[in-house]
């Protein structure tokens, strides 16, 4: 207080003004689920807890690459949504923190797992199978037979299209690489990815940016989690979601807090608030179909049922691995992306 009185009253303002802006309670999140859900997540929380929330949208392996850009000043808080394996990358790169909430005996075995399996530096908030989509008008116009498995995409009368992202930004990808080496073998695996590329007409930055593409009428067929498929088919446009005959993949969509969080404790709040059923159903207002995590959450009818999908048994472990998802991204962009289309 000395040294308050002797301030002059423009600074005295200005310092009154730096407290409380010091004690408004924020959070910045980064959030790398659908916009949407995203949007609503951070407005819910906002009204739930009266804590302003900052919220940034980009995919789950570029929110993977800036938190590890600001690793020594971290500017997130909590990262909510994304593919597991680039969650569990962070994990294990020390750029997240371990937390155990108390709603973690309300979830799911699948979720825990995740948590379990990266000193809790990690959690499951959804699951979802990879497949892809096609746009059933385009098709017929273009005198395409029906697609039903994943190597029904290599055929030469598919070039130029399908679409699918970009493995680095993009966890959806990224999932479809790890797949294709699980369910095909590395060789086969990647024979398969070099296939595709011919038939590929753009490599998005976003996951599901390939279905609400073909939703638009732009792209014929999108390689995407089936999910992201069925809400173009719901809102009405003509798309329909195929489950790969061979099998699939899946993810863990998950929620980290991140290392050196500045609003820790607003991100420990956001956390056990999203781990809630009642945050988890937000999803059915804006036609997000993933399972949720939280056993007394509802899944929406329409959500693709995993029981009746063929999964493989996606290694969490081995693909979420910093050294295994830096070596398959970097074979992809010197063998694959590479190649001429
Ligand atoms: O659109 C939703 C979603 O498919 C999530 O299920 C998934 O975790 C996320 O997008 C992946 O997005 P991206 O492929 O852009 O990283």
């Amino acid at each position: 207080m000395r040294n308050i009185k002797h301030l002059a009253i423009p600074s005295l303002i200005a310092f009154a003004a730096s407290v409380s802006a010091a004690q408004a309670d924020k959070l910045t999140f980064y959030c790398s689920a659908q916009e949407e859900w995203c949007q609503l997540m951070a407005r819910s929380f906002e009204d739930a807890s009266g804590i302003d929330v900052n919220m940034t949208r980009k995919s789950s392996g570029e929110t993977f690459a800036q938190i590890k850009a600001e690793s020594s000043n971290p500017k997130g808080d909590v990262w909510w949504g994304g593919t597991g394996d680039p969650h569990l990358q962070a994990a294990e790169e020390d750029l997240t923190e371990p937390y155990v909430s108390p709603m973690r005996s309300e979830l799911h075995d699948w979720a825990i797992s995740q948590a379990e399996s990266a000193g809790d530096k990690t959690i499951g908030i959804y699951s979802g199978a990879l497949g892809y989509g096609y746009n059933t008008d385009l098709l017929a116009a273009n005198n395409l037979p029906e697609p039903a498995c994943w190597k029904d995409l290599l055929k030469p009368e598919y070039k130029g299209h399908v679409q699918m992202a970009n493995p680095n930004s993009s966890g959806t990808a990224y999932t479809t690489l790890a797949t294709m080496v699980q369910l095909f073998g590395e060789d086969e695996g990647f024979d398969f990815m070099k296939g595709l590329h011919a038939n590929i007409n753009q490599y998005t930055k976003s996951g599901s940016a390939p279905i609400k593409a073909a939703g638009r009428g732009e792209n014929t067929i999108g390689i995407v989690f089936m999910h992201d498929a069925v809400a173009q088919a719901v809102s009405g446009f003509p798309v329909k979601v195929v489950a790969p005959c061979e099998g699939t993949g899946y993810e863990i969509g998950s929620m980290s807090i991140i290392k050196g969080a500045r609003n820790m404790e607003e991100a420990k709040q956001f956390y056990d608030w999203a781990l809630s059923a009642d945050a988890q159903n937000l999803a059915l207002q804006v036609k997000a179909f993933q399972v949720p995590s939280n056993k007394g959450a509802e899944t929406s009818e329409s959500a693709p049922d995993m029981s009746l999908i063929k999964l493989i048994d996606y290694d969490f472990k081995t693909y979420g691995s910093s050294d295994e998802r830096k070596r398959l991204l970097q074979k992809w962009d010197e063998e694959v992306s590479t190649l001429p289309q």
